[in-house]
């Protein structure tokens, strides 16, 4: 048997419900805050993402599916085919993709600032684990051309409503500045002579770190290195005063939302356009992997995918351990009260049957023929087993005077009538 891709799932019943449920609440809420709907393509040329996303993060480095067609893998293979110019990715994230269509469309034409938020799914090479998978979705939302602080204490706080509405509270929002790119290198020299000192005791993915992106040392997990980078140099000490006081207002426009937020100067983020702004959405509920949500700013990214230099500001919600954290929490419940009609055609022309469930149907009653050929008794274990309200029965009697049995699973109350006493009695009995 051919099973489903490592770090792939298939969702089914509940868990598609479950879904919807989460993608109601983003929706709504999103609109409430002013976004539109982008939808962009589930692959996109390699060198967006190593443009956007950057060269040396563990995204480009190792997590991308590069898709060719076999037409051109066996071009490729003979030599004829430029993989740098022409590779296809499929979406690591949602950023990048987004920042493209809007340039790519020219939507920094319309008016400023331009909302935008997104549902799709992302594909990562990483190796599984609860709540990691190689495929996942991302609800995101970004918004071009505010440089002001409020644009990123409002994101926050819209995530912060998501997360609240879906029933979890056992979370924290962390928030972190990691300046411009004046104020960061001046960091990062100093980052660099206090690594240097540990660099035989922190782990290999540290040293590789310390050589790409000092920066995400400070993002490591691994106990030792968190150990012995603890007494690290700290970012805010170095920010220069446009940053600084950026960063105060953020703050001040979180306290004024009403959001709860602590700072946390170990959230840099992984991807390489972040500016300023950094913040992650952790809880307890999911073990290893915590983040329910990263964001932050990235003024300079437009510019560098060949836009007009316009500031940008987004997060990306993981929708999977969204769902996990809001099961965690106890929030779905859904409704198991018996639905609908099983129509059972029992022994004649199954005509009057399939005329009864039309005008069922007709009436927007939720209803099924049961046409597998099942004994009475099969039927009924069925519609039970399948928590029907009522079951229809035509038999020779029922028929030869145009008429339905109707038993009520619920309470077993049977009536005899006319097919449009039925219908009446059903549609004034259940509004569902
Ligand atoms: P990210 O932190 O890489 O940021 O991903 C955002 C969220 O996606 C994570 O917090 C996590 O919940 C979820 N996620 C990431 N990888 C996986 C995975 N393998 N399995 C399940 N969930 C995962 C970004 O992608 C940025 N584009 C966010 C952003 C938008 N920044 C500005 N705008």
């Amino acid at each position: 048997m051919i099973r489903k891709a490592k770090g792939t799932r298939d969702f089914i019943n509940e868990e598609v419900l479950k879904i919807e449920e989460v993608e109601r609440v983003f929706k709504n809420a999103a609109k409430k805050y002013g976004f539109s709907e982008i939808k962009t393509p589930t692959f996109e040329k390699t060198s967006l993402f190593k443009r956007g996303v950057g060269e040396s993060t563990d995204i480009v480095t190792k997590e991308m599916f590069n898709v060719i067609s076999s037409a051109n893998l066996k071009k490729y293979l003979d030599g004829n085919y430029d993989l740098n110019k022409n590779g296809l990715t499929l979406r690591p994230e949602g950023t990048a993709p987004v920042v493209r269509a809007f340039i790519e469309n020219n939507l920094y034409a319309t008016q400023l600032p331009v909302k935008l938020c997104y549902n799709v799914r992302c594909f990562r090479n990483e190796r599984p684990q609860a709540g990691r998978f190689r495929e996942f979705t991302q609800f995101g939302a970004e918004v071009f051309g505010s440089e002001s602080p409020f644009t990123d204490a409002e994101l926050i706080a819209m995530v912060d409503e998501i997360i609240k509405e879906l029933s979890i509270s056992d979370y924290e929002v962390l928030i972190n500045s990691i300046g411009c790119k004046k104020c960061r290198s001046i960091f990062e020299k100093e980052l660099l002579q206090f690594l240097e000192t540990k660099l035989d005791k922190l782990c290999a993915n540290c040293n590789d770190r310390y050589e790409r992106n000092p920066l995400r040392v400070l993002d490591c997990k691994n106990e030792q290195c968190l150990c012995e980078t603890k007494d690290h140099p700290d970012m805010l000490d170095f920010l220069c005063d446009e940053c600084s006081e950026h960063f105060e207002e953020l703050k001040r426009d979180l306290d004024l939302l009403g959001v709860q937020y602590k700072i946390d100067t170990s959230i840099v983020r992984g991807l390489d356009y972040y500016i300023r702004t950094s913040f992650e959405i952790k809880t307890n509920l999911l073990g290893a992997q915590s983040a329910i949500c990263g964001g932050g700013r990235y003024d300079g990214l437009v510019k560098s995918l060949d836009g007009p230099e316009l500031a940008g500001v987004g997060f990306g919600i993981g929708m999977d351990r969204l769902i996990m954290a809001a099961d965690a929490s106890g929030h779905f419940q859904f409704d198991n009260s018996r639905k609908g009609v099983l129509v059972i055609n029992l022994g004649v022309d199954n005509k009057h049957s399939i005329e009864f469930l039309k005008e069922l149907r007709n009436n927007a009653i939720y209803s099924q023929l049961d046409h597998l050929g099942r004994s009475l008794k099969s039927s009924m274990k069925y519609a039970n087993k399948l928590n029907y309200k009522y079951v229809a029965i035509l038999g020779e009697e029922e028929v030869k005077e145009g008429k339905v049995t109707l038993k009520n699973l619920d309470t077993s109350e049977q009536i005899c009538k006319s097919r449009e006493e039925v219908l009446e009695y059903i549609r004034s009995n259940d509004n569902e």
